[in-house]
């Protein structure tokens, strides 16, 4: 299989490692080894979890689809193999992104594959080693690496080694501490490039803000903004914000911190904190209430309304919606005082109690 490029062996692979270099560096000479907060478990998750995949996971997943292939004579091998580049590699990337779009989402929407896409968002700054910080089972079962495998049995090897230069660019600028697209945003006569850029690819702005902490800050969306190399899908299915700033805080509300081996390896080994959502038997509670909560709001002040009913703090979020499809509803008060809030989640007037809970028996 043809897939050395320029006709030097492993190519793809100096170049992608180049990519990485380069990123490095930069940070290191911007001063960002001086300036980071980061523990040490913070980089054995992420220089140790990109060891693992790019030296272990990865390789294996391909050498396993190739013997599988192989083992089994399935047809298609090499079936791409005499077309052009300019039709594999972005019938390869396309569908990629297509996949990691609909795996990072459902990661964020449904609990299991939550917990294992967790330790992405507790990093509480952002840098080129966050984008490989998931647990090893994430990348295990993760689908992009397996059409890595079939498209390079399907002859499309040099396609992929293109794609996943390309791919690392994106993802690694996106994820950087030095985001390369501000100065984009400064000057209003950029304005029509960078409004055509954004609608094509992703920007560190953009996916800064799936990182930010809370939707509070205005600019963060954690529960939206999920492509990974183009931004078409977020458009097309809903989830996009573009709002060309940067979130100040990074990183997961109130979370519990587990020793790095319980984030890395869930749920082959477990937090032995009963409040952190990776322990064993852990379970959301439902906080729902057949009565209004009394709160007082301050006029201007926006707040963050508590809409799956699991929030220790209700009747606002704290975060426990991660790993559902519910998200919680900002919203703005209109005058300073006393409200009351619905707490049992059926109210047609958005936040306010409209006595809904009066018609039910039960929280069903
Ligand atoms: S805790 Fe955020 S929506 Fe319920």
């Amino acid at each position: 299989m043809e897939k050395d490029l320029f006709g030097i062996p492993n190519m793809d692979v100096y170049i992608v490692l180049s990519i990485l270099a380069f990123f490095v560096i930069i940070e290191v000479v911007a001063g960002y080894l001086q300036t980071t907060k980061r523990k040490s478990s913070d980089w054995i998750l992420e220089l140790g979890g990109y060891l693992v995949l790019a030296l272990l996971v990865k390789p294996g997943i391909v050498l396993a689809v190739l013997a599988l292939g192989n083992v089994f004579s399935l047809p298609f091998q090499g079936a791409l193999s005499a077309n052009s580049l300019w039709l594999t590699l972005p019938l390869y990337l396309f569908i990629d992104d297509f996949l990691q779009y609909w795996y990072h989402r459902s990661a964020h929407e449904y609990p299991f594959l939550w917990k294992l896409h967790r330790p992405h968002h507790q990093a509480e700054e952002m840098g080129f080693f966050v984008s490989y910080r998931n647990a090893f089972v994430y990348y295990l079962i993760m689908p992009n690496l397996w059409w890595v495998g079939i498209f390079t049995f399907l002859g499309g090897a040099k396609a992929v080694a293109i794609g996943l230069i390309l791919k690392q660019l994106i993802i690694i600028s996106s994820h950087s501490t030095l985001p390369y697209d501000k100065f984009l945003y400064k000057y209003k006569f950029l304005d029509p490039f960078t409004k055509i850029y954004e609608r094509i690819f992703i920007t560190p702005a953009f996916h800064h803000a799936h990182h930010g902490k809370t939707k509070r800050d205005g600019i963060s969306d954690p529960n939206g903004n999920f492509g990974n190399m183009f931004s078409l899908w977020d458009q097309l299915f809903g989830t996009a914000s573009f709002k060309r700033a940067f979130p100040v805080e990074y990183g997961l509300e109130n979370d519990p911190k587990e020793h790095w081996t319980a984030t890395y390896l869930y749920p082959i080994v477990t937090s032995s904190d009963s409040t952190s959502e990776i322990s064993r038997g852990y379970k959301k509670e439902d906080t729902r209430t057949l009565d209004a909560i009394e709160v007082e709001l301050e006029k201007g002040k926006t707040y963050l309304y508590c809409q799956c009913g699991m929030s220790k703090n209700a009747p606002f979020c704290d975060s426990s919606h991660h790993g559902t499809k519910y998200k919680p509803l900002i919203f703005e008060a209109k005058r300073t005082g006393k409200a009351r809030l619905c707490n049992c989640k059926s109210s047609k007037t958005g936040p306010f109690c409209d006595n809904s809970h009066i018609n039910l028996k039960s929280l069903e």
